[in-house]
């Protein structure tokens, strides 16, 4: 029976390799999502690039032309909404949130971070887990919510933390199980197996995840 396809928008506000591996897998036929629109926070990046080439819509909003973030968000979020999509995918956006904006969509927003949440919210994860002498790291993929980093772990990938790995090193293992999990939580989602229920909880084919639901990584 062919599937619907979900609209989606995609964030980004660099190099976009993750907003690759969605178009590829797309391409693939893997993911049953129509790509409306990226947009960027900044001009000129290699993403904007990679959706150019891949025939979609680009939009740049530039945060620093507005006097606050709550003005931005707002702009944002009319700009997004044009696309009507049935999710918003933040692919290394590197931008705070305000609680209007990740109201406005609650249950239909995914973001992926580069660590194993709870551990490691923020930024400069890989030099941090290095620091403090981290066994493994990797990534998560989680609902956003009002806290940063902090909505409903849906899926994790784990890699080992390597003796005198730089944090270009370890950001590069961790890259490639983020390219391999985003487009397999994305597909959750546009096939209607994945959502976040009325008290917050992440929920796949109507079963609580968790913690995370993991795929081992073969490194
Ligand atoms: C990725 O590692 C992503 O997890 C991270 O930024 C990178 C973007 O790479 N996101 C965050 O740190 C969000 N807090 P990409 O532009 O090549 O996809």
């Amino acid at each position: 029976m062919p599937q619907s396809k979900l609209p989606i928008v995609v964030l980004i506000s660099g190099s976009g390799s993750n907003l690759q591996a969605i178009i590829d897998a797309t391409a693939r036929g893997e993911l049953p999502v129509e790509i409306r629109a990226v947009i960027s926070n900044r001009a000129d990046t290699r993403g904007l690039q990679r959706a150019t080439d891949a025939g979609i819509a680009t939009e740049t909003l530039d945060h620093k032309a507005f006097a606050s973030r709550g003005d931005y968000d707002h702009a944002l979020m009319a700009l997004i909404d044009r696309f009507q999509p049935g999710l918003v995918v933040l692919a290394g956006f590197m931008r705070l949130l305000t609680d209007a904006f990740t109201t406005h969509y609650a249950g239909r927003m995914l973001n992926i971070h580069p660590s194993l949440l709870p551990d490691f919210k923020g930024l400069h994860t890989h030099r941090r887990a290095i620091k403090e002498n981290a066994a493994e790291h990797g990534a998560s993929v989680h609902f956003v919510t009002a806290e940063l980093d902090g909505g409903p772990v849906v899926l994790q990938a784990r890699v080992p933390v390597h003796a005198g790995d730089s944090p270009e090193q370890l950001a590069a293992r961790v890259l490639e199980q983020e390219h391999r999990i985003y487009p397999e939580a994305i597909r959750w989602f546009a096939e209607g197996r994945l959502r976040l229920d009325e008290d917050g909880h992440a929920k796949l084919d109507g079963n609580l995840i968790e913690l995370a639901e993991e795929l081992a990584s073969g490194n």
